[in-house]
C-alpha cells in the first residue's frame, strides 16, 4: 500500500501573512531530499499557498505514522528557525505544542492523508488553500462526488453510477458519521451546509471501494482555545478510471464559492482558484486562494506537478472572485461580510460588552420572551424538533 501525505503549517510569513520566504522553501526541500535519500520517503515535494508551507510526500508507513509526522514536525521547526533569523512574521505560528508525541494530532500542523493500492496509472490532485477553513472543501466535494450537473460520470460511467460514501466530522463534538450518497444526500446537506462545524473528512467509491479524497480537518482555533490563525486546509483527490475525471474535479472550482476566512479569519470572502505563482493573498488578506497541483504517481514517485489552475479556463472564476470581493468589502464590519459573533476568530466583544454592561437599560413591555408569546417557530427551535406539536392534535 502507498500513502500520500500532505502535511502543512504556517511557520512564518513573508511579508505579513501573505507568503513563505524562499529560504524556508529551500530548508524544507533539503529536508525532503534527505528523507528520500534515507528511504524514509519514496518521494516528496515542497509547495506553498500563501503563508502555508506544504510537504507533499509518498511513503509506505501508513497514515498518522510516527516517522513521517515526526519528520514533518522537525522540518517545521527548521523552517521556524529560518523565519526567526529573518525576523519573518509569526515565526512558528502553527507549532502549538512544546514536544512531539507520536503524531501531529492536536499539535497545530494540518494534514490530509490517503492510503491506497497504486493503480496502473494514478492521477492525483493536491489542493492547497490559504485564508480559509477545512469546511471550504465541503461544497466542491459535494459538486465533485454527488452533483450530476458537475460530474457527468455520476450518470454515464457505470463505475460511478452507484455513488460515493462521504465521511463527515463534527468538529465541535469530535464525532464522525458516514453518508451513503445519493440515497442520503439530503440528510448530508443538512450538516455539511454548515461548514464551520461539519466537515467532509473523506470520500470513497461505493463500486470500487477505493478511497477517493481526503481533507485536513483540524481547526487551530478549537485546538488552541483561542485565535492562532485560520487552519488553511489541504485536500487530496484521486481521479479517473471510475473516479471523477480530472476535469470533473476541477470543474467544481469554476465558481468562486463564498468561504469563511480572509482578514483576521473573521470574514466571508470568495475562494479564488489561482496558479501557484499567484497564491499570495494580498487584498484584505485575501481573497482566500486555492492552488491545484496535479501529479501522476508512478511506483510511488510524484511525476509533476502540473499547475492546474494556471489556465485561462479559470479566468471567469477569478473575475467573479474580484467582483464578489468588491461587493462584500463594501459591507465593512457588517454581516454577512463579517462572520457572525460566534464564528469570529478575533473579537473585542467581551471587553466592549463589559465596558457597556451598566448602560443597557431594560425596555419592559416591548419585548416578550418567546415562550410567553407562544412563538411556535422560536419555541420549536428552543425545544428541538422531537417535541414539535403533531398537526391536528
Ligand atoms: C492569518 C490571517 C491574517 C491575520 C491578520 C492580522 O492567517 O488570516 O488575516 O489575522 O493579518 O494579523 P495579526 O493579528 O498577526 O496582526
Ligand atoms: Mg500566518
Ligand atoms: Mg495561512
Amino acid at each position: 500500500m502507498l500513502t500520500v501525505s500532505i502535511i502543512k503549517a504556517d511557520t512564518g510569513g513573508f511579508v505579513g501573512h501573505s507568503a513563505v520566504h524562499p529560504k524556508m522553501i529551500d530548508t524544507a526541500t533539503t529536508a525532503i531530499n534527505d528523507a528520500i535519500d534515507s528511504e524514509l520517503l519514496i518521494d516528496g515535494q515542497v509547495a506553498c499557498c500563501g503563508d502555508d508551507l506544504s510537504l507533499i510526500m509518498t511513503h509506505r508507513h501508513g497514515m498518522e505514522a510516527t516517522p513521517v509526522h515526526g519528520f514533518a514536525w522537525d522540518t517545521f521547526h527548521a523552517t521556524t528557525r529560518v523565519a526567526q533569523d529573518l525576523g519573518l512574521y509569526g515565526a512558528g505560528q502553527d507549532l502549538l505544542a512544546d514536544a512531539f508525541s507520536g503524531n501531529l494530532r492536536g499539535l497545530g500542523p494540518g494534514y490530509a492523508e490517503l492510503e491506497f493500492e497504486e493503480r496502473p496509472s494514478e492521477p492525483v490532485v493536491c489542493f492547497l488553500a490559504d485564508k480559509t477553513e477545512p469546511g471550504a472543501w465541503n461544497l466542491p466535494l459535494y459538486k465533485i462526488f454527488a452533483d450530476p450537473f458537475n460530474t457527468a460520470g455520476l450518470v454515464i460511467d457505470s463505475k460511478m453510477h452507484a455513488g460515493f460514501v462521504f465521511e463527515v466530522y463534527d468538529l465541535y463534538e469530535e464525532k464522525r458519521i458516514e453518508f451513503d450518497c445519493p440515497a442520503e444526500l439530503h440528510d448530508m446537506l443538512m450538516f455539511i451546509g454548515a461548514p464551520a462545524r461539519y466537515v467532509v473528512h473523506g470520500v470513497r467509491s461505493k463500486t470500487l471501494g477505493h478511497p477517493a479524497a481526503a481533507t485536513s480537518t483540524q481547526r487551530l482555533s478549537l485546538i488552541a482555545g483561542k485565535y492562532v490563525g485560520k487552519d488553511d486546509p489541504v485536500m487530496i483527490v484521486r481521479c479517473q478510471s471510475g473516479l471523477p475525471a480530472l476535469g470533473e474535479v476541477l470543474e467544481a472550482f469554476t465558481t468562486a464559492w463564498t468561504v469563511a476566512g480572509c482578514m483576521r479569519g473573521s470574514h466571508h470572502a470568495p475562494l479564488m482558484p489561482v496558479a501557484a505563482g499567484n497564491a499570495h493573498p494580498s487584498r484584505f488578506d485575501g481573497p482566500p486562494r486555492v492552488v491545484a497541483l496535479g501529479f501522476q504517481i508512478t511506483n510511488g514517485k510524484l511525476v509533476g506537478p502540473r499547475d492546474l489552475f494556471d489556465d485561462p479556463a479559470f479566468d471567469g472564476a477569478r473575475r467573479q472572485a474580484t467582483q464578489v470581493m468588491d461587493y462584500l468589502r463594501r459591507h465593512g464590519p457588517f454581516e454577512p461580510h463579517r462572520l457572525p459573533l460566534s464564528e469570529l476568530e478575533y473579537t473585542t466583544m467581551p471587553s466592549v460588552a463589559d465596558k457597556l454592561a451598566d448602560r443597557w437599560e431594560p425596555i419592559e413591555g416591548h419585548l416578550v420572551p418567546a415562550q410567553q408569546r407562544g412563538d411556535t417557530k422560536t419555541a420549536i427551535r428552543e425545544r428541538g424538533p422531537a417535541q414539535q406539536p403533531v398537526s391536528g392534535s
